[in-house]
């Protein structure tokens, strides 16, 4: 039996096109950042929310959208230090913060299922912990819905539109925390 098999299907609750504007209020928010030191504070705002802890967030965009610069704005924010490396070839990076552990991963090279079970990904998600993933969409068989799918558009050079979905109870409540 394959990992996929194993894993329950992904319920996918967020805002879809023709969802009413009402429920989509609730279920999505937008920001425009209009420079890195918007995404700097953004993640600083984020990282303050103890609920962050045990959540799942996929990071949603075009290869140079802003990714892995909110990310790693948010691992400072969350205390980690030192040099902060990018999973792009390990697939995942895992970071400790005071009292949390975080895993970065970068499914963008990630095509083979066998490595979920292998690599001890099933093993990381199942523990408590930040779970963060940018090109979630490479391994959607295997992973569970997120708490908060972030979606960054690159508007021009320095500018980000950006949206919050949340997909699970946790996750309503972490986007009903954010400041606008
Ligand atoms: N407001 C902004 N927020 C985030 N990044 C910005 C912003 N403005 C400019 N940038 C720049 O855009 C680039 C984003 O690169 P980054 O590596 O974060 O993208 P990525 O989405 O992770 O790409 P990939 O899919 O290749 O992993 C960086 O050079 C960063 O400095
Ligand atoms: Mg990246």
């Amino acid at each position: 039996m394959t990992a996929a098999q194993h894993t329950p299907p992904i319920v996918e609750s967020g805002v879809r096109p023709g969802a009413s504007a009402a429920s989509a209020s609730l279920q999505s928010r937008q920001w425009l950042w209009h420079g890195e030191q918007d995404t700097e504070r953004f993640a600083q705002q984020l990282a303050a929310l103890p609920a962050l802890a045990n959540a799942y967030v996929t990071l949603h965009g075009d290869l140079g959208a802003g990714k892995t610069t909110l990310v790693r704005h948010l691992l400072r924010a969350l205390g980690v230090q030192g040099r902060i490396k990018s999973p792009t070839y390990a697939v995942v990076e895992p970071h400790e913060a005071p009292g949390l552990a975080i895993w970065h991963f970068d499914f963008y090279r990630f095509d083979d299922p066998r490595e979920w079970e292998d690599a001890g990904f099933r093993d990381i998600f199942s523990s408590p912990g930040l779970k963060l993933a940018e090109w979630p969409e490479k391994a959607a068989a295997l992973t569970p819905p997120a708490d908060i799918a972030i979606h960054i558009e690159a508007i021009d050079e320095a500018q980000r539109r950006v949206t919050l979905m949340a997909q699970t109870e946790p996750g309503r409540l972490l986007l009903a925390a954010l400041k606008p």
